[in-house]
């Protein structure tokens, strides 16, 4: 009898590991990430770093926004201010972020509401490690309150770096932050600042809506300086990645240099015209108080910015290239083409595009329209060609 009573326990048991493993197998799966619905178009706007590195305060913000206004920059479609690293002097005794109360001695709700006030949007930087680059607290450990302390100072956008986050796991650590963003109930644009180092291109389309594709940028036509990249060296690390780009979800090859001095204006007009045409997020980090005339209308011309913020999303490939000679083209809404002939050598040259490159038909004929001259020029058929000069561009819009 106890044998049996024995036996009959055992077969209710292992009916239940059964049943329990059956279930587990049959758990329904996790519904796929979806993107937050943010940034459809790239992301314009300011940030203090190239400028102003860690030399920043409210000061430096309230210029800025004036100057955004005043130069017709914000009417131009410049939206987001972004104060980047060294904002931050501490944690408090619960964990809380504290900005420097020296340099934000109003705090930061205040500083969000000046910008709010002034029909712009506010961005804030944190890093995914324990430290940031510029060695103040990182998030790690602390996101879902950082997400939720930023959401209560009506910030409206979030660059998250990458230092001192060692063995990490790149995606699922920028998945923990961009939950703790959708968390705090706060639309907020999640700006993925991890290099390129873990490819987020690969990964990053439902995590955040933008994702560095290189090391930082300097105010350099070309070449390298430690991790610091001309505009000719990330350009060409942007070859290949046309195609992870879309509305929601942009490659960024880094913030602009545009008027911080050590380029040529035809250099800073090249930077600026083909980040347009990658369909980068545009980031002026120059000193907007202070910009010149010839700056301000790089910055501001709109048939360019219209090409950045086609609604079409789709990002410029190289599709052609001979030497220094390139040629840089997107399709656009409704047709059209946007193309940047690009003369990287240092004399001017003849660049032509041709309709093969553009993959359209040679018997085509299109309306041409110089978006720096800001005039039409005679029709094209078969092919486009026009005098480069050295470091310089010539964009067209093709219809
Ligand atoms: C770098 C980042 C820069 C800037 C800097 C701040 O990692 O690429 O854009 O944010 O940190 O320390």
């Amino acid at each position: 009898m106890k044998r049996i009573f024995g036996f009959l326990i055992g077969l209710l048991v292992l009916g239940f590991m059964h049943a329990a493993a059956t279930q587990a197998e049959s758990a329904p799966p996790q519904p796929p990430r979806q993107s937050n619905g943010l940034a459809l178009t790239p992301p314009m706007g300011w940030n203090t770093w190239n400028k102003f590195g860690c030399e920043i305060s409210e000061a430096t913000i309230h210029q800025a926004v004036d100057a955004m206004i005043s130069s017709g920059m914000k009417d131009a479609g410049y939206e987001y201010i972004v104060i980047d690293d060294c904002w931050q002097s501490g944690r408090d005794a619960k964990g809380q972020i504290v900005a420097d109360p020296k340099r934000f001695p109003s705090g930061m709700r205040a500083l969000g509401n000046y910008i709010h006030s002034q029909g712009l949007k506010f961005g804030i930087y944190s890093d995914a490690g324990k430290l940031t680059c510029g060695k103040r607290p990182g998030s790690l450990g602390h996101e879902y309150q950082d997400a939720r302390t930023y959401a209560s100072w009506g910030v409206d956008y979030l660059k998250y770096d990458w230092c001192s986050t060692y063995s990490q796991d790149a995606k699922s650590t920028y998945e923990t932050m961009s939950d703790a963003l959708r968390a705090s109930g706060r639309p907020i644009v999640f700006s993925i600042c991890e290099w390129g180092l873990n490819k987020p291109w690969l990964w990053g389309e439902t995590i955040g809506n933008l994702w560095r594709t290189t090391d930082d940028i300097y105010d350099h036509w070309q070449g390298k300086h430690g991790y610091e990249h001309g505009v000719m060296d990330i350009l060409d690390l942007q070859v290949g990645l046309a195609g992870r780009a879309g509305p929601g979800h942009w490659n960024d090859p880094d913030m602009l240099e545009v008027g911080n001095g050590k380029m040529t204006l035809e250099e800073y007009k090249s930077h600026f015209s083909l980040w347009a045409v990658l369909a980068a997020p545009l980031m002026a980090g120059n000193d907007l108080a202070a910009m010149t005339p010839e700056i301000k209308a790089i910055l501001t011309n709109k048939e360019v910015i219209a090409i950045d913020q086609d609604p079409l999303g789709v990002e410029a490939s190289r599709v052609a290239k001979h030497g220094d000679y390139e040629v840089w083209a997107r399709p656009l809404k409704g047709g059209g083409r946007a193309v940047v002939l690009l003369n990287r050598s240092t004399a001017s040259h003849t660049i032509t595009a041709s309709w093969d490159d553009l993959q359209l038909p040679s018997s085509l004929s299109l309306k041409v329209h110089d978006l720096w001259a800001h005039k039409d020029l005679p029709g094209a058929k078969g092919s486009f060609s026009a005098e480069v000069p050295s470091h310089g561009v010539v964009m067209v819009r093709l219809e």
